[in-house]
C-alpha cells in the first residue's frame, strides 16, 4: 500500500474512533471539524493532489472518496442518534406531570363587606331596583335640611358628624346614605325604586360595637299608592333573603325625620329579637323639598347598617374584626380567590 492510501486509511480509523467517545452533539461537531473539515488530514491530502506521482493518483483519489463518504454518512447517523437522544431527554426533563396536585398561592379575599353589598344589589335588583351612588363628602343641605333634619337637631352636634373646615363651606362627610335618596329625588320623577349603598361617617369612637366609618344600605320608592304594607313586604323579603326563609320581621314604632310615620325593624333570628334597621314612609316634607306632588305620590324609606347585618347573621361579636381587614377573618367566611 502507498504511503498517502495508509494515511487515508488511519486519518479514517482515527475519525471512526473519534465517534465512539462522542456523547453529544456539540462534541460531535467539534471532531467533524477536526478529521473532515478544511484543516482535516484528509482535506491536507486531496489538497495535495497535485504533487502525487500520476500512476497513483487514481487510486489515492478514490481511497480518499470512499473514506470521505464513508464518514460522512457514519457522522450524519451519529447526529441523527445524538439529535433523537437530546429530544428524548429534553422531552423527559421538561415533562409536566398534569396530574400532580398544585401549589396553592395565598390569594386575597373579596371582603365580607363588599360580598354582602353585592348580596343587596342582587337582591333589589331583582325587584327592578337601580343601585344609586353618591358622593361621601356631602352638602349639609342634602345630608340634614332637605331630609328636615333641621338646625338644632342633636344628629348636627359635633358628637355626631364630621364637618369640614372651613365650616362655611357647609361640607360634612355623610351621616348616612339618605342624601344619595335625596339627589335620587332631585333629578328624576317617580316612580323611583332605588337602593344608596355606601360608607357613612359619624364621630364615634372604634369599639367592640362602634366604627366612625361603616357602611349602609337605604331603600327608597316613591310611586303612587305606596302604603306602609309595601313597605312591611319589601322588608319581609329583603330579611328572608340576607337571613333565610324562617326569619320574621317586626316593626315597632319611632321617630326620624325623614319619615312619617317611622319604625325600627326587628328581625326575629337565632330565637331573638334584634333591631336591624331603621324605617318608615317617607315624610310630605321631605318630598316636598324635593318638588315631588305629594297630592299624588308616596313614598316608603329604609336604612340598614352593612357591619351590623353582618355581625348579625354571622354572630360577629367585635365590629373591628370587620373593620380591619385581617385576612384570617376575611377568610373564614369563605371569601378566598375570588
Ligand atoms: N337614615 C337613617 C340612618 O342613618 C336610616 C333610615 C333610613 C331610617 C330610611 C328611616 C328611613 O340612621
Amino acid at each position: 500500500m502507498s504511503e498517502v492510501i495508509s494515511r487515508i486509511e488511519s486519518a479514517r480509523k482515527e475519525a471512526e474512533s473519534a465517534l465512539t467517545s462522542i456523547t453529544d452533539l456539540d462534541e460531535l461537531k467539534e471532531a467533524k471539524s477536526k478529521h473532515l473539515g478544511d484543516r482535516s488530514e484528509l482535506s491536507r491530502i486531496s489538497q495535495s493532489m497535485g504533487s502525487i506521482a500520476a500512476a497513483e493518483r487514481a487510486a489515492v483519489g478514490k481511497a480518499l472518496s470512499a473514506a470521505r463518504t464513508e464518514l460522512a454518512t457514519r457522522y450524519e447517523k451519529a447526529g441523527r442518534e445524538l439529535l433523537a437522544l437530546r429530544d428524548s431527554r429534553v422531552i423527559e426533563e421538561e415533562r409536566v406531570d398534569v396530574t400532580l396536585a398544585a401549589s396553592r398561592f395565598p390569594q386575597g379575599g373579596v371582603h365580607p363587606l363588599t360580598l354582602l353589598d353585592r348580596e343587596i344589589g342582587e337582591i333589589f335588583t331583582r325587584l327592578g331596583y337601580s343601585i344609586v351612588e353618591g358622593p361621601e363628602l356631602e352638602a349639609a343641605w342634602l345630608n340634614f335640611d332637605a331630609l328636615n333634619i333641621p338646625a338644632d337637631h342633636p344628629a348636627r352636634t359635633m358628637q355626631d358628624t364630621f364637618f369640614i373646615e372651613p365650616l362655611e363651606s357647609n361640607l360634612v362627610l355623610r351621616t348616612h346614605t339618605s342624601p344619595t335618596q335625596i339627589r335620587t329625588m332631585l333629578s328624576q320623577e317617580p316612580p323611583i325604586y332605588v337602593i344608596c349603598p355606601g360608607r357613612t361617617f359619624r364621630s364615634d369612637e372604634l369599639d367592640a360595637t362602634h366604627t366612625p366609618v361603616f357602611s349602609q344600605v337605604e331603600g327608597l320608592v316613591v310611586d303612587e299608592g305606596i302604603t306602609m304594607a309595601d313597605l312591611k313586604g319589601t322588608l319581609d323579603h329583603f330579611a328572608k333573603s340576607i337571613f333565610g326563609a324562617e326569619v320574621i320581621t317586626r316593626l315597632r314604632p319611632s321617630f326620624f325625620p325623614f319619615t312619617e310615620p317611622s319604625a325600627e325593624v326587628d328581625i326575629f333570628f337565632n330565637d331573638r329579637w334584634i333591631e336591624w334597621g331603621g324605617c318608615g314612609m317617607v315624610n310630605p316634607k321631605v318630598l316636598t323639598n324635593c318638588g315631588i306632588d305629594t297630592s299624588r305620590f308616596s313614598g316608603f324609606a329604609f336604612g340598614m347598617g352593612l357591619e351590623r347585618t353582618l355581625m348579625v347573621r354571622h354572630q360577629i361579636t367585635d365590629i373591628r374584626d370587620i373593620v380591619e381587614g385581617d385576612l384570617r377573618f376575611t377568610r373564614r367566611f369563605g371569601l378566598g380567590g375570588r
